[in-house]
């Protein structure tokens, strides 16, 4: 792997080195062992799930198999190409994307945000909107099954029906459902009434039903055997070590972004690119220990129980959900965990800036800035009407105006003693994303460790499932 070919994600804290209210370097220093120690814990795990050791435990579930899995993924690619999992995702996207005009995503929390956020960082902010023909020949995408909102449904609904023409034909859709339980009610449920539309849809052509759609379901679970009586032959696994949140690199991330034409070989790369420096580096210059290490001591010397993901780049937003819920539901357990929060700036300055800035002092806020955009610099522009005052800045860019932004704002927290830390993404694409994404899986769980978290699991989320299942069957 030549993980030479993009410039690596970097992570900056020297804004939360404020003297009160922020750290100071010997704290860090001072924790760097033992990071160190919840490294190896991590690195041990993965050691246990891959040699298949008994699991003791304290220590279940253990879902350590997604660390290892880009490196796996590639090195499969490499030997065997098509008949690799990342090849044959890349067949069947294919196929799929050729077939159809729009594709749905079914599927709920780990099951969907990932394919949300890599569709809004690495796409055409207005990809839906475009020509086929501007869409690269790849299908518009849509999600359902992460909720049970009629109007929602049926307005999705309407749109695929949109396409169809008296004769009944008309622009084809498909679906990629994904639930690695196979049981979740939410997308259960959505499965059940678009495969239903989907039959009134194709008419006399039944037989096209199986290739419409892409499975992604743990072996033997009830979606596995609803699609395979289906006779769906491309059906992809999430494996058993795998845990939901953790699962966006495997075919749950993949399927829909290879659909969608993106380059999830980049992806992978980025994200093995992670691995390496997470394995070797030391504290200091480890973006996931240093990450680790400035948000714990935070939360426990500084009270900053609320993290806020700033994001400058309004495609990032779904990105900070994924995040969100990546660490709500690892850590938040125990009566303990910190809470994320997304924001987007500077859209969010003028919602949420006033309290960021002189609210309580329980937030620790990391940007995730672009340092590169990817269209050519859009000018401010001069005009005749000069009411507005902007022909002074003219000349200026928008990506210099989101600078100013940045900067502008950094200094005002910095003057109220605020701490910020940044994490730089090189540009919002494959290769940076994928870095991102495994950065921050690496370290929720190293934090885990650190704090005596099992980061796996969400033995909280049950208790909502049977309860609305008691109600939906009458039994009170
Ligand atoms: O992270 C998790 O494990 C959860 O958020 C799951 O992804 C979510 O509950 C959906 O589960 P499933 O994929 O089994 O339908």
């Amino acid at each position: 792997m030549n993980d030479q070919s993009f410039k690596p994600v970097t992570y900056d804290p020297s804004n939360v080195l404020i003297e009160g209210t922020g750290l100071s370097a010997s704290e860090l220093t001072k924790l760097a062992p033992r990071l160190v120690a919840a490294r190896d814990e991590v690195l041990a795990d993965l050691e246990m799930v891959n040699t298949g050791a008994t699991v003791p435990s304290a220590k279940q579930p253990l879902d350590a198999g997604f660390i290892d899995l880009p490196d796996r993924l590639l090195a499969a690619y490499r030997s065997d190409n098509d008949a690799s999992e990342v090849g044959r995702i890349i067949s069947a996207a294919q196929r799929l994307g050729e077939m159809v005009d729009r594709f749905v995503v079914i599927g709920i929390g780990g099951s969907y945000m990932g394919a949300r956020s890599l569709f809004e960082s690495c796409c055409h902010p207005y990809h839906n909107e475009l020509s086929r023909e501007a869409r690269r020949g790849k299908p518009r995408m849509y999600f359902v099954g992460n909720n049970v909102d009629n109007d929602d449904t049926q307005g999705l609904l309407d749109v695929l029906g949109r396409g169809r023409r008296a004769d009944g034909a008309g622009e084809r859709w498909g679906v990629i459902v994904v639930s690695k339980s196979g049981g979740t009610l939410e997308p259960a449920v959505a499965l059940r009434q678009f495969l239903s539309f989907m039959r009134q849809s194709l008419g006399d052509d039944q037989t096209l039903l199986p290739k419409l759609v892409i499975p992604v379901t743990g072996r033997d679970s009830n979606l596995f055997n609803l699609v395979t009586e289906l006779g769906c032959d491309a059906i992809f696994d999430i494996p058993d070590n795998i845990g939901g949140r953790y699962s966006i690199l495997t075919a749950v991330g993949l399927a829909p972004a290879a659909v969608l034409g993106l380059d999830i070989v980049k992806l992978l790369e980025g994200a093995a690119a992670m691995n390496a420096r997470f394995r070797t580096a030391s504290p200091g210059e480890n973006p996931v220990l240093d990450y680790v290490g400035v948000c714990h001591l935070m939360e426990a010397q500084r009270a900053a129980t609320i993290r806020v993901m700033t994001v400058w780049s309004q495609g990032l937003e779904a990105l900070g959900m994924w995040y969100d819920q990546l660490l709500s539901e690892s850590l938040g357990k125990d009566e303990r965990g910190a809470t994320p929060l997304t924001a987007v700036n500077t859209r969010d300055l003028h919602s949420r800036g006033q309290q960021h800035q002189q609210g309580r002092r329980d937030k620790l806020i990391t940007n995730v800035v672009l340092d590169e955009f990817k269209r050519e610099p859009l000018p401010v522009g001069s005009s005749g009407l000069n009411q507005d005052n902007l022909n002074a800045i003219a000349e200026k860019t928008m990506p210099e105006l989101m600078s100013a932004a940045i900067n502008g704002t950094k200094r005002a927290y910095r003057e109220d003693r605020r701490p910020t830390a940044d994490i730089h993404l090189p540009r919002s694409d494959e290769a940076s994303i994928g870095q991102l994404y495994q950065m921050l899986m690496l370290a929720t769980i190293v934090e885990g460790r650190l704090i005596g978290i099992n980061p796996y699991g969400q033995p909280g989320v049950e208790a909502y499932k049977k309860h609305m299942k008691s109600i939906l069957s009458g039994e009170e």
